[in-house]
């Protein structure tokens, strides 16, 4: 008997492999610096490598409760008192999910029916679309412009209507590095109080913001926070982006729906880097307090570096990106230049046109500065001479 191949009909015919996936692979193949994707390339705290080898070794190695370990949700819901005058209900606002993209996913797919709209501002991160298309929502995007990448409200109030069901945003803002304030949240809720509207935001660079005002989070605005779920990863805050270990804070009502796809999508995080996250929150609580200090420092190291080159940058507020304007340098389009860049001069970066639907006539590109001091000034050495 013969056995004919099958081929699904896509889901999600448009996309292909991530742009972060290809040029980290080019900057591999051409051993270029890789500044593309944002992960560090220095380690995360001893002592939570330390509490997870612990946890192993003492066996903690079966499933965690579905909502995560009571210890870890009892440390973030005192977290998020301290850092936001708001205190979770731990057993039911607080969910451990696979990283934050697993929460942006569980979050999506519980609140968005088939036909409903969906606003989100572009650059956006990439893992939000493919989860509004697969809910069957329609994703509205309002696109910011440079270099302050403001919303234009007027634009987003003609946007809503009665079909809007969601607002994705995300502060600070990968990629553009701009950051929210106060003053943004008491806007959106004047506009969609009226509706029944919910509010999911992305602020897993909330320990990265460098404005004097500080991260402003939705989970400090009483009223939003009724109707939204924020999302924070450890894997940006320990500096261990491959452990995928994040959370969400959402009211009870919100939290059972999206538990609902947490469920049946991983239903429980793994054990010992939850039980070694709640021993590093428990042993070193000022140690997130440190990160703007610990990555400022990087940030203008970097931006001293790149002194006397003809990179025009824009400004960072916040997150461990920096977006720099190359139109004195070259007329290439901006995927054309980073690949460019890449191969002929060593440095990968990433086109910020890959995070809009519209076309972004902007001569953009993404440069990640999570590294060693000695890897940015290596980067910057080669990017002055452009
Ligand atoms: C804006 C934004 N949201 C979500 C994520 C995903 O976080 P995690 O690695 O915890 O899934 C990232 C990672 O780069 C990000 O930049």
């Amino acid at each position: 008997m013969t056995h004919q191949r099958l081929t699904p009909q896509s889901k999600l015919p448009n996309l292909g492999t991530t742009i972060f996936s290809q040029m980290s692979a080019l900057a591999q193949q051409h051993q270029a610096i890789n500044l593309s994707q944002g992960f560090p390339d220095f380690d995360g705290p001893r002592y939570l490598q330390e509490r997870l080898a612990h946890h192993v070794a003492a066996g903690a190695n079966q499933y965690a409760p579905m909502t995560g370990v009571l210890a870890l949700r009892q440390a973030i819901a005192e977290k998020t008192g301290a850092l936001y005058g708001y205190s979770p209900d731990v057993d039911d606002d607080i969910t451990v999910t696979a990283g934050a993209t697993e929460a942006l996913y569980a979050a999506i797919t519980a609140l968005v029916r088939p036909g409903d709209e969906v606003i989100c501002f572009d650059p956006s991160y990439d893992s939000y679309a493919p989860a509004v298309a697969l809910s069957g929502g329609v994703l509205k995007r309002i696109a910011l412009q440079p270099p302050h990448f403001g919303v234009d409200w007027d634009a987003f109030k003609a946007l809503l209507s009665d079909k809007t069901r969601l607002v994705i945003l995300n502060t600070p803002h990968n990629p553009s590095a701009t950051v929210w304030h106060s003053a943004n949240f008491d806007v959106l809720w004047q506009a969609i109080a009226e509706r029944e509207i919910y509010v999911l935001s992305d602020e897993v660079y909330e320990h990265i913001c460098f404005d004097p005002q500080g991260h402003a989070s939705v989970l400090a605005h009483p009223q939003l926070r009724e109707r939204a779920v924020a999302v924070s990863s450890f894997g940006k805050t320990y500096h261990m982006t491959g452990w995928k270990v994040g959370y969400c804070i959402a009211p009870p009502m919100i939290s059972a729906e999206l538990r609902k796809v947490h469920q049946y999508l991983t239903f429980a995080v793994n054990t010992p880097a939850q039980l070694a996250l709640a021993d590093m929150l428990r042993a070193e609580p000022d140690h997130y307090r440190q990160l703007p200090e610990f990555y400022r420092e990087r940030r203008d190291l970097f931006i001293n570096a790149l002194k006397g080159g003809r990179l025009e940058l824009l400004p960072c507020e916040g997150t461990y990106f920096l977006l720099a304007d190359y139109s004195a340098i070259s007329g290439l389009d901006d995927v054309s230049f980073c690949q460019w860049l890449t191969t002929e001069k060593g440095v990968a970066a990433i086109p910020l046109s890959v995070f809009c639907a519209d076309p972004f006539p902007h001569k953009l590109i993404r440069l990640c500065f999570a590294k060693q001091p000695s890897t940015l000034q290596a980067a910057a050495e080669r990017l002055r001479c452009l």
